[in-house]
Order: C-alpha cells, then sequence, then structure tokens
C-alpha cells in the first residue's frame, strides 16, 4: 500500500484507528481502506453513524460558540481529532478574534494534519499526549505558550472518554484537569450510549464489537455514569441530553433518528 505524504512514518497503516475511522465517517479523505472498512462494518449495524458524527460536530461548534459568548478565549480540546470543516479555532475564533486554542491527541496523524493545518499561526497548537496523562499535557510548552490556567478555559473532551476503559479510571483524569482549571471554566463532553440509540442494544452490540476487534473498544456508558465526570461542575441548562437537544440555535427541523444517539453536556465550574 502506498504512503501518502500526510502518514507520518511511524504509523502502521495495516491497523485501522478511531481518529481515521471517525474522518471517514465525515466525509474526510485522511483514512484507508483498513479504516473504511471497519467503518462499513459498523455501520451494518447502525447505519446512522455518519449521523451520529454530524450531530456530534454540530453541538461542539454550538457549545464553543456558547464559551465565547460567556466570555471565554481559551480552548483546551483533548481527543481534538483529524482537522475537518468547522475546526474549534475556527469557530472560536469567529465569535472571539483573540481566541487561543491547543489541541491534543495521541493518534500521530491527528497530531500531523492538525500541525499543518495550524503551520505558522500564533493563537494555536497542537500536543501529541493521552489524555490519561493530565500533567504531560498541562505542563507541555503549548499550554503554557498559550493557555494561561489563571483564567476561565473551555475543557473539550468530545468524543473520546467512551475510548476510555473503566479500568483506565478516566474520572481521575478528568478530575485532575479540572482541578487545574480557574473558576468558571466549562467542560464540554460529548459520550456514546444505548439510551437513544434507534434501534436494539443487541443490534448497536454488532458495532460496538467492531471496535473491540479493531482493539479500540467503545464504551457505552449510561446518562448516570456519564454525569459522572462532571464531579465538582453546576450543569449548565438543559443538562446531559441527546445532542441535537443541546440549546440548538435554529427551530428544530426533522432531525435522523439517529442524531439523538449519545449524550451532550456543559458544566461550569463554581
Ligand atoms: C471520535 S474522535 C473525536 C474528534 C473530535 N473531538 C470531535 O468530536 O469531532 C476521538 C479522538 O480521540 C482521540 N483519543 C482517543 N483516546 C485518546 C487518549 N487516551 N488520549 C488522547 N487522545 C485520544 C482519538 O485519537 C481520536 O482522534
Amino acid at each position: 500500500m502506498e504512503r501518502p505524504a500526510w502518514a507520518p512514518r511511524s504509523i502502521d497503516i495495516t491497523v485501522p484507528s478511531v481518529s481515521r475511522i471517525y474522518d471517514f465517517y465525515l466525509g474526510g479523505s485522511h483514512n484507508f481502506e483498513v479504516d473504511r472498512e471497519a467503518a462499513r462494518r459498523a455501520m451494518e449495524f447502525l447505519p446512522g453513524l455518519p449521523k451520529i458524527m454530524q450531530a456530534n460536530r454540530a453541538f461542539m461548534r454550538r457549545a464553543v460558540r456558547f464559551a465565547a459568548q460567556q466570555g471565554i478565549d481559551q480552548f483546551l480540546d483533548i481527543g481534538s481529532g483529524i482537522p475537518t470543516f468547522g475546526n474549534v479555532h475556527e469557530v472560536a475564533r469567529e465569535a472571539r478574534p483573540d481566541a487561543r486554542v491547543v489541541y491534543v491527541d495521541h493518534d500521530p496523524v491527528a497530531v500531523a494534519h492538525s500541525q499543518a493545518v495550524l503551520e505558522g499561526a500564533e493563537f494555536a497548537d497542537v500536543v501529541a499526549a493521552d489524555l490519561l496523562k493530565p500533567r504531560e499535557i498541562l505542563d507541555s510548552p503549548q499550554v503554557e505558550r498559550l493557555i494561561d490556567l489563571n483564567r476561565p478555559v473551555a475543557l473539550l473532551l468530545v468524543a473520546i472518554l467512551h475510548f476510555v476503559e473503566d479500568a483506565d479510571d478516566p474520572c481521575a483524569a478528568v478530575a485532575e484537569l479540572t482541578a487545574a482549571l480557574a473558576p468558571g471554566s466549562l467542560l464540554v463532553l460529548t459520550h456514546a450510549s444505548y439510551e437513544g440509540i434507534p434501534t436494539s442494544a443487541e443490534r448497536a452490540g454488532g458495532a460496538v464489537d467492531v471496535y473491540k476487534d479493531i482493539r479500540n473498544p467503545l464504551i457505552m456508558r449510561s446518562r448516570d455514569e456519564i454525569a459522572r465526570f462532571f464531579e465538582g461542575y453546576e450543569m449548565v441548562e438543559p443538562g446531559l441530553v441527546p445532542m441535537p437537544r443541546w440549546r440548538p440555535e435554529t427551530a428544530p427541523e426533522e432531525e435522523d433518528p439517529y442524531a439523538f444517539s449519545g449524550i451532550a453536556g456543559v458544566g461550569r465550574t463554581a
């Protein structure tokens, strides 16, 4: 298989990655046949997966605009993925031209492509790091340069925590990040869940099995389990809801039922 110029030498292009599968669902071009094959297998069980991802991105953009309207001008986006249409720095800077953004991902393709997109930008950067090592993120030169932790930050954990198993204690990582944030900071989060999926849990489980097969388990959590990530936060209205129901900006259109799979919420530190 030919290795395109954007694929770092360090990656095995015969092994699927969740960031490239996600890129495929969103119609991007930074994915390989192994990624498309895994995505298509998952879509046999959940044909609406691209709709879920679009609802996730649409929520993320609304939440970034909300944060900017609340006066927040610094964004820490962990599990930021491969840049696509409407990235956090674009949405944030439309609302606040002075906004600064640090992206974080552990996937080399996501990091390399973010570096390419951000080349020469003084207001945004990317860190190659793992959510499970919050200190590496918080102490990175990129965060030190761009983010003042004495002022409110919007921490984005969008469609990442469902890739962290309970054994790796995702709540502890979120709590460590939260402890570093100034009062008035926001946590913007989405998470996969069986709640709201317009098909049986058994059928949706077929898609979950595809992620298990590629050794990137997808952990479906209940609303109550997802609420635990918000320890120390006050929920912003309307609380934890299906993604299209979080502060829609236009009159509700006929949404694809799949868009209501997955849960979104924003919390504020006191
Ligand atoms: C589904 S994508 C979400 C991208 C973006 N946040 C969005 O919602 O559009 C999940 C991203 O999380 C990254 N990721 C998963 N586990 C991670 C971890 N432990 N540390 C850092 N990044 C992680 C993956 O590499 C992938 O790029």
